[in-house]
């Protein structure tokens, strides 16, 4: 029996790329450029799975070119779709999978990264001492102000919002405060108090952390009026997408001290980054790094592989999109 064939997008970890390939005549991008929208096209259009990451725009076009072509699956490398026209796929009659579950450690612990270089003032430090400006140890040196036992706001208790919630209170004792679309027992395991809305997590939080999906239902959800419920004293962190803060507000709370500081992995627009995100007071800024870990990303390669093994044996899969 021929093998289906498969377009990857970027390349992935040798061990899953190894994996895709003993079961799949797969199209490798050998030199992992951002592809143009026309080689994706061409890409959807001439290959029976796709397999895209969330740097890659699969708009209705491309989609269209792949159902007009020979595709009939989407195997996305990643958990967020936000980058994947879902109604055109479905349309098109494209089965969509994602990689749940595989990269939440990783982006939990990314999440804690953020919150203690922002509140230990690491990045300052670092930053100083590699300038060679570093003048020695004095007690008011760069004092920034300690985790343990604050409250952390969580925006989205889905898997992500659980991990990091467990670790802020079973590791700094933080007190749990979140907002969710729909209700969550039992305090999230971690006596977490579930609030109204978003402002309402802000208000009550010294750390407001986004893990929600990015949706219409969500863009901006960290707005204007939430980001004014803070206290100037707290920290915005986003390890989800970009879409889901308003990073005009942002930018305006940061610069006029609304808000303590900013740690952010995703961007709007990226890997474009606001200037004036860039120029901003108090952040950290890193370039999408939640799941960067050799565990997370062979992983994300390996659910790709058991859902489009699933998809071309006609058997359920595991991750099926909607
Ligand atoms: C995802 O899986 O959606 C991440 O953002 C990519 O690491």
């Amino acid at each position: 029996m021929t093998k289906p064939t498969i377009f990857v997008t970027r390349r992935w970890p040798a061990a899953a790329e190894e994996a895709l390939a003993a079961h799949f005549n797969v199209t490798f991008n050998q030199d992992d450029r951002p592809l143009t929208k026309d080689e994706l096209a061409e890409g959807f259009a001439t290959h029976d799975i796709a397999a895209p990451t969330v740097s890659d725009v699969i708009d209705g076009d491309v989609v269209r070119a792949g159902g007009e072509g020979r595709c009939r699956m989407i195997a996305n490398y990643g958990v967020g779709v936000n980058h994947i026209d879902l109604a055109a796929a479905e349309t098109q009659g494209i089965t969509v999978s994602n990689t749940p579950g595989v990269l939440t450690d990783a982006t939990a612990d990314l999440t804690l990264t953020l919150m203690l270089m922002l509140c230990r003032r690491a990045g300052e430090g670092e930053r100083e001492l590699r300038a060679g400006e570093w003048s020695g140890w004095r007690p008011t040196h760069l004092v920034g102000r300690q985790m343990t036992g604050k409250t952390l706001g969580i925006i989205g208790m889905g898997r992500i919002g659980r991990a990091v919630a467990h670790r802020a209170h079973f590791g700094f004792g933080m007190e749990i405060v979140f907002q969710n679309r729909s209700p969550v027992d039992e305090g999230a395991g971690v006596g977490g108090r579930q609030l109204a809305g978003v402002a309402e997590v802000c208000a009550a939080s010294d750390f407001v952390s986004l893990h929600c999906a990015a949706t219409p239902e969500t863009r901006h959800i960290l707005g204007r009026e939430a980001l004014a419920a803070m206290s100037p004293s707290a920290y915005v962190i986003n390890t989800a997408r970009g879409d889901v803060v308003d990073e005009d507000a942002l930018v305006a709370a940061l610069e006029s001290g609304a808000i303590g500081g900013a740690g952010l992995d995703v961007f709007q627009g990226e890997p474009k980054v606001n200037p004036a995100i860039m120029t901003a007071p108090n952040t950290v800024l890193l370039p999408h790094l939640g799941s960067a870990t050799e565990e997370a990303r062979v992983a994300m390669g390996m659910k790709v592989v058991d859902n489009a093994r699933a998809f071309a044996m006609n058997e359920a899969l595991p991750d099926k999109v909607g």
